[in-house]
C-alpha cells in the first residue's frame, strides 16, 4: 500500500487515481475545479468511461479514494505525487506547460523533509522532467525525484488500458524512484507485459512518437480512401488486403472523417513544434496534420453535391458527437467541424449522441437541436450524417429509420454499413473510400 496524490482529476487523473486505489493504495485526487471535487466527494462521477463507475464506487466505499481542492493536504499525505494536468496547445503549437510548471512550483513550497517522487503523467515535451525538477528545487531543499511516466490509455477503454497496459513506460535515472514505481505497477503487469525503464527524455518522446505514429496510420488510410474513390477501388478490400500483413497490422486502418480528441491533434502539433525548435523539419507529420484537417469535412462536398449546392433550410440529422465511441469527450471532434460547415450553409441540425449531448449543448447552445434517441432525430430529416461509430448505430432498426426519415439518404463518415444492404433498403448511401449507392428511383 502506498500513499498517492494525483494532481488534476480529469480523464487521466480520475482513471489513474481510481485504478491505483483499486490495487489497494490510498489515493487522494486534487483539482482546482471545486465543483468537480464536490461532485466526486458525493459520489457523482464526472466523466463517462466504461467500468469506471464500478471501481469508483467500490473504492469510495472502502475509503481508499479521496478528493480535495487542497494541494498542501494531498502533498503532505503522499509519498508518490502524480501530475495529470492539462498540456493544451499554446499559440505556437507547442505544449503549454504552465499548468505543470505552476503546480511544480507550488509543490516546491510544500515539500518538507520526507523523500517524495513526483511522477509526470501529462504528455509533455522532451526536457520537461528537468524543468519540473528545477521548478521544485527552486523552492525546496527536500530530497525528491521527478519521473516521467507517460500515459497511453485510450478514452473509451481507459480502465481496461490502465488495469492491463500493453506496457508501462518509466523514465528515471534514480534507482530509488525506480524501485518504488516498479512496486506500484507490478499488480498491473501480472500477465507479463513489460515495465520499460528508460531515461526521462526517451520516455517523454515515446509518448509523442506513439501518438504521432498512430495519427500517421490514420491519415495514410484516409488518403488511400480518397484515392480509392477516384480510382473506383474499395478501401475496405484494400484495408483487409494490407492488414493481414503482420508488418502492417489490422488495427488503425479504418478510414473515416479524421482523428480528433484531446491527444492526437495537439500531440502531433507539439512534436512538429519541438522538432522545428531544434531545426528539424518533420515533413511527414506536417502532412498528417494537413490531411486530417481536410478529412474532417470530407463528407461536405458529397452533401453539397447531393443537394445541388443549396443546403438552406435542409434538415440534417446527426448521429454521434463524441470524437469516438464510448466517451463523452468532444474535444476536436470531427462532428463539430461538420456541424459548423453545415450551419454556415444554412442547414438545420438535430443531433443525437448517447453520452456527449450535454457537452455539445454547453458550447453550441441553441444553434442546433437535440433528440432523445437515435430514431427521433430522424423525423422528417432530409439526410442522416454519421459522425461517430457508437455500437448502437452499427445494427439499428432499419425499418424504424425508414419510417422516420424524410429522405432516404445517409452520409456515413464511419463506414458502418455494407453497400449491398443500403441498396436493398433503398437508401442513397455515401461513405468514405467506397462506391456510392445511388438513390433508388
Ligand atoms: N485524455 C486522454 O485520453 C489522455 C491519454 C493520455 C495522456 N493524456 C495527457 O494527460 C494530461 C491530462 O489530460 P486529461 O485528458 O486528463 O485532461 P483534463 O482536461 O480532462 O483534466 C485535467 C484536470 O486538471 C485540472 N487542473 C488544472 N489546473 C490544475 C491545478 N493547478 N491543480 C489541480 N488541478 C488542475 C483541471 O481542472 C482538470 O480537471 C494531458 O497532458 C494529456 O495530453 C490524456
Amino acid at each position: 500500500m502506498k500513499n498517492i496524490a494525483v494532481i488534476g482529476t480529469g480523464y487521466v487523473g480520475l482513471v489513474t487515481g481510481t485504478c491505483l486505489a483499486e490495487t489497494g493504495n490510498n489515493v487522494i485526487c486534487v483539482d482546482i475545479d471545486a465543483n468537480k471535487i464536490a461532485n466526486l466527494k458525493r459520489g457523482k462521477i464526472t466523466i463517462y468511461e466504461p467500468q469506471l463507475d464500478v471501481y469508483f464506487e467500490r473504492n469510495l466505499k472502502q475509503d481508499r479514494l479521496h478528493f480535495t481542492t487542497d494541494l498542501a493536504e494531498a502533498v503532505a499525505k503522499s509519498q508518490l505525487i502524480f501530475l495529470a494536468l492539462p498540456t493544451p496547445p499554446g499559440e505556437d503549437g507547442s505544449a503549454d506547460l504552465s499548468y505543470v510548471l505552476g503546480v511544480a512550483e507550488q509543490i516546491g513550497h510544500l515539500l518538507k523533509t520526507e523523500y517524495k517522487i513526483i511522477i509526470d503523467k501529462s504528455t509533455v515535451p522532451v526536457g520537461t522532467a528537468e524543468r519540473v525538477h528545477k521548478a521544485i528545487a527552486a523552492n525546496s531543499k527536500a530530497e525528491f525525484d521527478v519521473v516521467s511516466n507517460p500515459e497511453f490509455l485510450r478514452e473509451g477503454f481507459a480502465v481496461e488500458d490502465f488495469m492491463k497496459p500493453d506496457r508501462v513506460v518509466i523514465g528515471t535515472s534514480s534507482s530509488k524512484a525506480r524501485k518504488e514505481i516498479e512496486e506500484l505497477y507490478l499488480p498491473f503487469v501480472r500477465q507479463g507485459n513489460p515495465i520499460l525503464f528508460m531515461d526521462e527524455r526517451s520516455a517523454e518522446l515515446t509518448k509523442y512518437a506513439a501518438n504521432s505514429f498512430l495519427a500517421t496510420k490514420i491519415s495514410f488510410m484516409n488518403e488511400m480512401a480518397n484515392l480509392c474513390e477516384l480510382l473506383g477501388a474499395d478501401v475496405d478490400q484494400v484495408r483487409i488486403g494490407i492488414g493481414s500483413d503482420a508488418r502492417i497490422g489490422k488495427r488503425f486502418l479504418f478510414p473515416g472523417i479524421g482523428y480528433g480528441g484531446s491527444c492526437f491533434p495537439k500531440d502531433v502539433q507539439a512534436l512538429v513544434k519541438s522538432a522545428s525548435d531544434v531545426k528539424y523539419d518533420f515533413k511527414i507529420l506536417k502532412s498528417v496534420m494537413e490531411v486530417n484537417e481536410k478529412q474532417k469535412t470530407a463528407l461536405l462536398p458529397k452533401i453539397q453535391k447531393f443537394f445541388g449546392n443549396d443546403l438552406k433550410g435542409k434538415k440534417i440529422a446527426i448521429w454521434g458527437l463524441a470524437f469516438k465511441p464510448d466517451t463523452d469527450d468532444i474535444r476536436e471532434a470531427p462532428s463539430l467541424y461538420i456541424i459548423e460547415a453545415l450551419l454556415n450553409e444554412g442547414a438545420e441540425i438535430t443531433a443525437f449522441d448517447p453520452e456527449a449531448m450535454q457537452k455539445v449543448k454547453s458550447i453550441l447552445g441553441k444553434k442546433i437541436k437535440f433528440a432523445e434517441n437515435q430514431y427521433d432525430v430522424l423525423t422528417g430529416a432530409d439526410a442522416l450524417v454519421i459522425c461517430t461509430e457508437w455500437a448502437a448505430f452499427r445494427n439499428p432498426d432499419f425499418q424504424k429509420m425508414l419510417d422516420q426519415i424524410g429522405q432516404k439518404v445517409i452520409f456515413d463518415g464511419r463506414n458502418l454499413y455494407a453497400n449491398e444492404q443500403m441498396k436493398k433498403l433503398g437508401f442513397a448511401y455515401y461513405s468514405i473510400g467506397r462506391k456510392t449507392v445511388k438513390k433508388s428511383k
